[in-house]
């Protein structure tokens, strides 16, 4: 989704203003555009599509200065054309703004402002700010900032710089994440996400709704949107930052399937209690009573984080007994959900910053609920927003298909359902057979992750197929889900997750030699059953690829293909049995010549509607 990166100091900003904006990428954008301040005029370039098109505009173009703003925009309001790009000029050239988010009433600002003769040169919702704030300003930019953001409804997150005050960058937000990062004397980035800014500085300062900064290269002041100072804490990132390169890999993407191992005991380090059956989640810590008396819980989210969610729903209420609701956060927003004294509400979202996730949670809250949340993004706007919580530790995920940031969600979802279900009716010994059973989940992962080659061999068997369907049952149901996802997400093959069950009310009519199908069945109380929907869907005539696992050969002679995973406890398989789907659509993607980390379309972060 949108980027933002901002640069005040003794540098020459070009340079660090696209290389952040390249950190930003895998976010998801369709245009790219930069404003530098050069000897106090404000030059911008900007263009649609990627960085590279933007970089080779600027080749002709000399912008030699040491204050400026860029952004990667992804098209809410207007075609992604360079005249929507950002940044965007006030009427009177001399102000320049980046924003992210979105202004709610932008059409009567603008009309207003059209009426008094100011002519628009875009689509966005964005103009209306630095026409605005040139409206306002009267010499001190800062005011001029507070009284135009005054009238905006809705979200952003903002840089402006102006020509009459070249030593100042200002940056605000309100619902959308901006971060200031302090470098060396006198040097100030601003960033919608750390990792824009993390090659120049791990010292940062997270800004918070309604706050707004000014930076000089004399120093910076933090303050609210009613002008008095506010005090934020400078917090030092612990971002490793080799972490976001590939590493080797062609792709984002399968570095971070091949990172489970390591994703998942970073996830279980010092949380599982071995010896008592247990875990210790010490982000729940304050929370520890009350969650003895709940009787109930909400879990919202949205994509993948969605079906993590309904893992944890059959985890938490075997283990528990606790009911347990599942709800698209878009959804459970603007429903009116019923939210009494013992609902408890569990929001999970890797980047934490997903508009639908932050907006339930603060429903949630404004009736009342304890909100916990289970997200990846420390520092992040929903992690901040929540009660209590637990973090993934899964590390930066960068492509745009989530992967490892699943699997840590299903683990820290099983830790919890564990805790809970240690509180009432898991016993001693079960207790210890999960706890254990959770710990064995990486090296179970590293079994499984051996399997790649073979799924590249399968995948080219079905690489122009146009249409998949994905059958699972009990807690495999949501891993077919997921596994869809994740091959419409970047192979753009329309797929379909079913409960295996449900085939025979509409989807066995689709069955033919061009319907592949992908079956979850490993050996587990409802074998027999899916075993059924595998003859079912081979008297069809349908060509099957089942994931299995290795102590069952029954499959072997009905399936075209069979994919052997190892075995763990039903309520675990879902971390072994989403890894050969989650390669299974990579190498798909692959074949068909896609861009795997930067699927078109989507956003990693979706920060707005
Ligand atoms: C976008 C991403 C998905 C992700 C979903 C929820 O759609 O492309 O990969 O699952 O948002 O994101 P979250 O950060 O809240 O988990």
């Amino acid at each position: 989704m949108c980027g933002i990166v901002g640069y005040i100091g003794n540098k020459e900003a070009l340079p660090i203003l696209i290389g952040g904006l390249k950190k930003l990428e895998y976010r998801g954008y369709d245009s790219a555009g930069v404003a530098i301040l050069c000897n106090n005029k404000i030059e911008t370039e900007r263009s649609s599509g990627k960085i590279a098109a933007l970089e080779n505009k600027i080749k002709g173009h000399s912008m030699h200065g040491t204050v400026g703003i860029a952004h990667t925009r992804w098209a809410t309001h207007g075609a992604p054309t360079e005249a929507n790009a950002h940044p965007h000029k006030s009427y009177n050239g001399k102000i320049s703004v980046v924003h992210n988010g979105i202004i709610e009433n932008y059409i009567s600002i603008k009309a207003k402002l059209e009426s008094e003769g100011i002519k628009f040169l875009s689509e966005t919702d964005t103009e209306v700010i630095p026409h605005l704030i040139a409206r306002f300003y009267k010499g001190d930019l800062k005011t001029a900032v507070l009284q135009a953001l005054a009238k905006l409804e809705g979200a952003f997150g903002i840089a402006v710089i102006c020509e009459d005050e070249p030593d100042v960058i200002i940056g605000a937000r309100r619902g959308s994440p901006l971060v200031l990062g302090i470098g060396e004397a006198g040097e100030y980035f601003l960033a919608s996400d750390v990792s824009a800014i993390v090659n120049y500085t791990q010292k940062v300062v997270y800004l918070d709704d309604n706050d707004v900064v000014v930076a000089k290269t004399s120093g910076y002041e933090l303050l609210n949107l009613n002008s008095q100072t506010v005090q934020r804490d400078v917090q030092q990132v612990d971002f490793d930052v080799e972490a976001v390169a590939k590493g080797g890999f062609d792709h984002f993407m399968l570095k971070e399937i091949f990172e489970q191992p390591e994703s998942l005991r970073n996830t279980m380090r010092g949380r599982l209690l071995l010896g008592e059956g247990s875990a210790k989640l010490s982000g729940l810590d304050s929370n520890i009573n009350e969650l003895r008396s709940i009787r109930r819980i909400i879990i919202t989210a949205c994509g993948t984080s969605y079906y993590a969610g309904m893992v944890g729903e059959y985890m938490i209420e075997d283990l528990a007994g606790i009911p347990v609701e599942v709800e698209y956060a878009s959804e459970f927003r603007y429903r009116n959900p019923i939210i009494d004294p013992g609902t408890l509400v569990l929001t999970i979202s890797q980047s934490g910053e997903t508009a639908d996730t932050l907006a339930a949670l603060k429903e949630a809250q404004n009736k009342g609920a304890t909100v916990l949340g289970i997200c990846n993004a420390v520092g992040s706007s929903i992690a901040r927003a929540s009660n209590g919580g637990v973090y993934l530790h899964a590390g930066p995920e960068i492509g745009v298909a989530s992967t490892k940031a699943f699997t840590s969600q299903v683990t820290v979802l099983a830790m919890i359902a564990l805790l809970l279900g240690r509180q009432r009716r898991v016993s001693f010994e079960d207790g210890i057979e999960i706890a254990k059973a959770i710990s064995d989940l990486p090296n179970k992962v590293e079994e499984t992750l051996k399997l790649s080659d073979s799924i590249r061999e399968i995948a080219k068997q079905f690489a122009s197929a146009n249409n998949f369907l994905y059958l699972g049952r009990h807690y495999n149901y949501p891993v077919a889900m997921e596994g869809a996802l994740k091959l419409k997400e970047i192979s753009y093959i329309h797929a379909e997750g079913y409960p295996a069950a449900e085939m025979k009310h509409g989807p066995i009519a689709l069955i033919d030699a061009n319907m592949p199908v992908v079956v979850v069945a490993p050996k587990d109380a409802l074998f027999d059953k899916i075993l059924s929907n595998v003859r079912e869907i081979k008297a069809r005539g349908g060509r099957v690829i089942v994931v299995t696992t290795t102590d069952c050969t029954t499959l072997d002679d009905f399936a075209d293909y069979v994919i052997h995973v190892p075995q763990t406890l039903s309520m675990l398989m879902p971390v072994l049995t989403c890894v050969p789907l989650q390669l299974l659509a990579y190498h798909m993607a692959v074949l068909r010549g896609n861009d795997v980390d930067q699927p078109r379309n989507l956003a990693k972060s979706v920060t707005v509607e």
